[in-house]
């Protein structure tokens, strides 16, 4: 037996892998794959076989694999200070100019950073202050979060809730009595009675159902809403036309806070510093996770606007210190690995290769699937794209499930050493590739995925699969 797959033998017997079959692995029956490194947007495993991450693991190694930079300042900090906790005042230097530099990257608006491990227990807090901050303003009974069907927010209790997608709540007996999801904004798959509809026209639909929405909740009880700039594990769907304004006008009517949920777009990925730079919003609260340090350390922040920060205060003015933190907030190697993956993103100009590289990925998809004969939609903005397939392009007809064409097509990359996720709702392949892409591995990503999706169109008509 060759040592990889002794190692993934081993690892059947004792590992319970994230969002995976687990009779199925465990007993020998889903594959395991052991990675042992990468270099820019290549990863290794343990055979030596080389793949492009064409999906930067999670959407989170934005400055690429095998930076020594970050492993340097990592090991620098840990040789002074691995951890102190960050508790009634503690703080650590990383963790400060950490701070200094995400509120100068955002700019005006946002005044204090709250530190975490993961997206998910951003989203806790976030729900968190919420909460807090209605029960200091007075209005206990202001505490429902509407999220968005499709969003992904995380997959905790609270944060699985929010995440608008059924996987994530079956058998957990989820969404949590506080949430509700609203519309997604997914134009492509609009309803029978939206179907004449201008993208325009349907940002206004959107609108429109979740002030009914909050009409129907009681505008006393709606305390925020939550979305991502871009809908990401929901499909990567970049949203209609005017579908930020539209929603912020609704939220500030009923006095609604806004959450940006920017663990995947912040830090880069659409081309600007955050998302929601790119579509005009103006939150109150950001999420941010992922490309905060490239996955280089796990750690995650939520950003606290200056409203909802001047009612904290108001309210441990009142109720004394905050009953909130976790014993790694702020941990100061995940702050020294945050400041060294900024610092590349600044000085490689990686945001503006996210723009104009990931402008050419768009363009590169457009002329390699626009006509193909399963692909109904290709999609994306900056270094985010995706591929939805249908039978039938023209009436955007969904595959039978069972045939499983978005799996199949991602393991047909992988074939082809190209590593695409098969998005967990729909036939959609999903495309995020490290920022530091080149022209020319993007053309080798779309070159081999043209290969892989090739093979499932001839495999699907040989099965008088694809009648529309
Ligand atoms: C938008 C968004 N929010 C939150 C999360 C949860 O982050 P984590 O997996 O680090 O808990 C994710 C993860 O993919 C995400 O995409």
């Amino acid at each position: 037996m060759s040592l990889h797959k002794e190692l993934i033998e081993r690892d059947r017997k004792v590992t319970f892998h994230a969002s995976t079959h687990l009779r199925d692995f465990a007993h020998g029956d889903a594959p395991g794959r052991v990675i042992t490194g990468g270099k820019g947007i290549n990863i290794v495993d343990k055979d030596g076989r080389e793949f492009i991450d064409g999906f930067a693991g999670l959407y989170c190694v934005n400055i690429g694999y095998g930076r020594t930079e970050v492993a340097e300042a990592i090991y620098k900090q840990a040789l002074e200070l691995s951890y102190y906790h960050t508790y009634v005042g503690h703080s650590n230097e990383p963790q400060i100019e950490l701070s200094e530099k995400i509120l100068k990257l955002y700019g005006p608006g946002m005044s204090k950073v709250y530190y975490g491990m993961s997206g998910s227990d951003a989203n806790e807090t976030q729900l968190k202050i919420v909460r807090y901050y209605n029960n200091v303003l007075g209005r206990p009974q202001k505490k429902k979060v509407i999220s968005r069907m499709r969003g992904y927010h995380g997959s905790g209790i609270a944060s699985g809730s929010l995440t608008g997608l059924k996987a994530f709540h079956d058998h957990f007996d989820l969404p949590i009595e506080t949430i509700r999801h609203t519309e997604a904004p997914y134009y492509y798959h609009r309803g029978a009675d939206q179907q004449g509809m201008s993208e325009r026209e349907f940002s206004r639909y959107c609108a429109r159902k979740l002030e009914e929405m909050i009409l129907d909740e009681g505008p006393d009880t709606v305390a925020a809403f939550i979305g991502e700039p871009v809908l990401g594990t929901g499909g990567i769907v970049p949203p209609p036309e005017g579908y930020w304004d539209e929603i912020q006008a609704v939220l500030a009517k009923y006095d609604v806070l806004l959450i940006a949920d920017e663990v995947v777009c912040g830090f880069g990925r659409t081309g600007t510093e955050f998302g929601s730079h790119h579509y005009g919003i103006k939150p109150d609260l950001i999420t941010v996770a992922k490309g905060l340090t490239s996955a280089y350390q796990p750690l995650s922040g939520v950003i606290v606007g200056d409203r909802v920060w001047k009612v904290l205060e108001q309210g441990t003015g009142e109720y004394g210190p905050i009953g909130h933190g976790w014993t790694y907030s702020g941990h100061a190697l995940g702050c020294a690995a945050g400041l060294a993956n900024l610092e590349i993103i600044e000085r490689e100009g990686l945001t503006q290769n996210a723009a104009e590289t990931g402008a050419y990925l768009q363009r590169q998809m457009q002329v390699a699937f626009g006509d193909h004969p399963i692909v109904g939609q290709v999609r994306g903005v900056g270094m985010l794209a995706a591929l939805e397939f249908s039978p039938n392009p023209a009436s955007r007809k969904h595959f039978d499930p069972a045939l499983k064409v978005g799996p199949r097509i991602s393991a047909a990359a992988l074939d082809e050493n190209l590593i695409v996720r098969a998005m967990p709702q729909g036939d959609i392949l999903g495309f995020a590739p490290p920022l530091v892409a080149t022209r020319g591995e993007v053309d080798e990503i779309v070159a081999r995925t043209k290969r892989a999706v090739d093979r499932v169109t001839d495999e699907l008509a040989a099965s008088g699969d694809l009648k529309g």
